[in-house]
């Protein structure tokens, strides 16, 4: 067998596939585009479905690639052993309806045993157990002796995903030879006891299409799709033992090594945090590279996940830097050839990691502690399970990830209720989700009216803002009617209309309908699938009927003022991946006439210089007066032209491609300004965070932007009057004012402190004599904690022996004080009890050393009868 490289054996596969007349295309992102189903592609066949499925036609029927992918199903034991990991390359060849079995397997065998070099002797073959076909192609045209070839049942040899295309498969097996085998005599592939029988390629005859509800619904042709995990042919052909002794996954496991100062194969625990880290940090790069970034859902939190496990392995290891990203370049460095872009973002993929390191490391020690607290009252109730809702608590509170408090729990041979731990985070969602219904006004229920013997309704909407339509459909309370009465508000559907329907973010039209016989209002569209318009409405005068032609008129300003403010989102995202980088997508969107929300992917807030570069970026690119267009063209068209599409938009093969000259281009159905000027201003009002890793942008344009500059110029107008003076010298009269302010509060002040010594005098005179203790209780006037307690100092510095318990209020609340001199102290004195005992009067509390204690009070209406009580005090503590 060749000994090959990685690399090597990439090279070869899709040079071999490119020989048999194969389109080869390089790896899709790791994030599925138009597929709800999936959370990161996790094969090479992901991004493909609509080639499969025969939705899309292939750009050609023969295709091979080898695919990024990443599988978390078992992240808890990559790195326990070194047979699992996350992130991995699937080479593959497809075919779509064009060749089937016979060659797929034919030409698996040659590449196998003629560019691997394999011997024919250690390969095998399994094949679905009802797949005659397959089993006499390996019998009788490879001519694979029969006891090499298995059958196994739909566990091993069927191939599928959740939902989509899927079938029986044929799975290539490399004998390792016997040293690597059990001792059981029926040792063959599909064997669970041993690491004899390597699964190298995986031969699917996808035939179905597997639905929601299970069904397998036969595909119009029958198409092939295969996988070969290049990290284990790399293991078989470089006769290693393992993923992580391949070059060049070795490499990162020795940059690990170095970072650490820990050997591999020193000791096992070690060699687990080594192995997770080399694994993760592969994973991490490439997710990043791919625009995900940190967050606590989704693919976002995969990521979040895979960073912190593999931080925390390093802490194990005794790394107490943030190390990862550091490491980051090594990754880049051994794959920047098949993938540029990872070195060309570089920068951007470190720091998005170095933030997440840091924000991990100010939650780990805090989650910890909190967590050891835990595990003792655990054992100590001689229990062995963490409540889901205590695992919670640090996961939503201190952002600690479940795997890690059960890997942390496991190592004290501990667990925790998941099932209790899913049910609060269920509701959580649940809470989310009730917040955003309830956020959105929609009336309208779609499943309550049956619309689907209808039309798609024709949108006329791009050029016109008015047509004559055909009613073609009412309804009303959920019912359809002939009819819409004075005063009656209902749903009407048209044969064609200009009325924009709300999608894409941007908010449905309004306007009015008119003929002969009616005046109607249009308080909002909607679109339902079928692409049929609702347009409600509340009629004015007259009624509509079924069968009428009516007016529309689109509300022109709505309009304009919408189309400004979608306009300039699509010049806002270009400019925030110009300031900010490539990983900045957007993430929702609302277009409305009187301003914007624009929210999209960054890990941090912006700062103050970034929202100005940002807001002047959009400004010039308005003040080019740059003109939008639109062209209608083919998705693969639209991709080449470099349009931005959104993730989860669903598009059809045609899609429409809006241009703001070439400044920015994006995939959009909504409606545009014809150039850049007609937005007028563009102005930021607000920038926030509304998730871990989205930030929100909130703006406005045109009439909007001068109604806000004027509104701006009235409130320094109203501020000028009240500072009496005018708005050119505002600046220094608020300067003046401050410091002023600022003087005057130092003369109170003095002041007070005055006016605090004038009651000296007073206060001295009331000295008492309690069992030979010289005692002044008394309240002041006119003071806060602070000047009480300097009062009492100066009081106390001028007598040789004295008890004081003073009393104020201030601000509603009492504040007390006591201190004595030192011979009382030593007399038995104590101030902290005594005034302990007097707050509690005022309904306060406080406490304090023998010779000075502070207290508060509540209750200043009992501030006299408290410090009465003072005498009774000093006498029990004489006795
Ligand atoms: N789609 C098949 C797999 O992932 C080839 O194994």
């Amino acid at each position: 067998m060749k000994k090959l490289g990685l690399h090597e054996i990439r090279e070869e596969f899709l040079n071999f596939f490119k020989e048999k007349d194969h389109l080869v295309t390089s790896s899709f992102s790791l994030v599925p585009k138009n597929d709800k189903s999936l959370l990161l592609i996790n094969a090479g066949m992901a991004p493909l479905k609509p080639y499969f499925m025969g939705t899309e036609e292939p750009p050609k029927r023969r295709m091979a690639n080898c695919q990024k992918c990443l599988r978390t199903g078992d992240i808890d034991n990559v790195g326990k052993t070194s047979r699992h990991g996350t992130f991995f390359e699937m080479l593959g060849n497809f075919s779509f309806g064009d060749y089937f079995k016979k060659e797929a397997i034919e030409w698996a065998w040659e590449f196998m045993t003629e560019r691997m070099e394999v011997s024919p002797d250690i390969l095998w073959a399994s094949v679905y157990e009802e797949d005659d076909e397959a089993y006499d192609i390996w019998k009788d045209v490879i001519k694979m002796p029969e006891e090499k070839i298995v059958r196994l049942g739909k566990d091993d040899n069927f191939w599928e995903l959740e939902v989509g295309p899927c079938g029986p498969c044929s799975e290539i097996y490399i004998d390792r030879g016997e040293e690597h085998g059990c001792d059981s005599e029926d040792c063959k592939p599909g064997c669970d006891d041993c690491e004899r029988f390597v699964e190298v390629w995986n031969l699917v005859f996808s035939q179905y299409d597997k639905d929601e509800q299970g069904n397998y619904n036969t595909l119009p042709n029958p198409n092939i799709d295969t996988g070969m995990g290049i990290e284990r042919m790399a293991v078989v052909s470089q006769q290693v033992n393992n993923i992580f002794e391949i070059e060049p996954i070795v490499s990162i496991l020795k940059a690990v090594e170095e970072a650490s100062n820990v050997k591999y194969g020193s000791n096992d625990k070690n060699d687990m945090s080594l192995r997770v880290i080399t694994d993760h940090l592969r994973a991490m790069t490439f997710l990043v590279s791919d625009g995900i970034l940190p967050s606590n859902e989704g693919r976002g939190y995969v990521l979040r996940r895979l960073i912190r496990r593999a931080a925390r392995h390093g802490k194990l290891l005794g790394i107490t830097d943030n190390f990862l990203y550091k490491l980051v370049p090594v990754v880049i460095d051994l794959w920047k050839g098949v993938y540029p872009e990872t070195k060309e973002k570089q920068e951007q993929i470190q720091k998005i990691i170095r933030i997440e390191e840091e924000k991990f490391q100010e939650t780990i020690d805090q989650g910890i502690n909190i967590l050891k607290d835990y595990i003792d009252i655990i054992k100590n109730e001689g229990k062995t399970e963490l409540a889901g809702e205590k695992a919670f608590k640090l996961y939503d509170t201190y952002g600690f990830p479940l795997d890690l408090t059960k890997e942390i729990l496991e190592e004290e041979g501990l667990t925790v209720d998941e099932e209790s731990f899913n049910h609060e985070m269920e509701q959580q969602r649940e809470r989310a989700r009730k917040a955003r219904e309830e956020g959105s006004n929609s009336v309208w229920n779609s499943s309550s009216y049956n619309l689907t013997n209808l039309n798609s309704t024709e949108f006329e909407g791009y050029e016109s803002l008015t047509s004559s339509s055909r009613v073609v459909s009412i309804i009303k309370e959920d019912n359809k009617v002939d009819r819409l009465g004075e005063d009656e508000e209902g749903i009407v559907i048209l044969d064609k209309t200009p009325f924009y329907a709300e999608s894409g973010g941007q908010i449905g039209d309004k306007g009015i309908f008119i003929n002969n016989f009616c005046e109607a209002k249009v308080t909002d569209t909607k679109k339902e699938s079928g692409n049929i318009f609702l347009h409600f409405v509340s009629v004015n005068k007259g009624q509509i009927k079924v069968g009428d032609t009516i007016e529309t008129i689109v509300d022109r300003k709505q309009r304009i003022n919408t189309a400004r403010n979608h306009s300039v989102t699509h010049i806002l995202h270009k400019a925030l991946k110009e300031v900010l980088g490539e990983h900045v997508n957007q993430a929702g969107s609302l277009v409305m006439p009187e301003r914007l929300r624009f929210d999209f992917t960054h890990f941090e807030a912006l700062k103050e210089d970034e929202l100005r570069v940002v807001e002047e970026k959009v400004n010039t690119v308005i003040l080019e007066g740059l003109d939008v267009k639109t062209i209608e063209t083919s998705l693969e068209e639209a991709k080449k032209l470099g349009a931005e599409a959104l993730f989860d938009e669903k598009y059809g093969s045609n899609v429409r491609v809006v241009m703001v000259g070439e400044y920015s281009k994006e995939l959009c159905g909504g409606t545009h300004i014809k150039n850049s000027s007609n937005i007028g201003l563009f102005k930021i009002i607000s920038e926030s965070g509304i998730a871990s890793g989205v930030r929100r942008i909130e703006a406005i344009t045109g009439e909007y932007v001068y109604e806000y500059m004027n509104n701006m110029e009235e409130q320094i107008n109203d501020v000028a009057g009240i500072l009496k003076t005018n708005k050119n010298d505002l600046l220094n009269k608020a300067q003046s004012i401050t410091e002023e302010t600022k003087s005057l509060e130092k003369e109170i002040d003095k002041l007070k402190s005055k006016l605090a010594m004038t009651q000296l005098d007073d206060i001295v005179n009331d000295i008492r004599d309690v069992d030979g203790v010289n005692v002044i209780s008394k309240v002041v006037e006119g003071m806060d904690a602070n000047g009480l307690r300097q009062l009492g100092d100066k009081i106390k510095d001028s007598m040789d022996s004295i008890l004081l318990v003073l009393g104020t209020v201030s601000n509603g609340k009492v504040n007390l004080v006591a201190m004595c001199t030192k011979d009382l102290v030593s007399k038995g004195i104590h101030s902290g009890k005594i005034i302990k005992e007097v707050s509690k009067i005022t309904g306060g509390g406080g406490g304090g050393r023998p010779d000075m204690a502070q207290a508060g009070g509540k209750d200043p209406g009992k501030l006299e009868e408290a410090l009465n009580k003072v005498e009774n005090l000093v006498k029990e503590q004489m006795k």
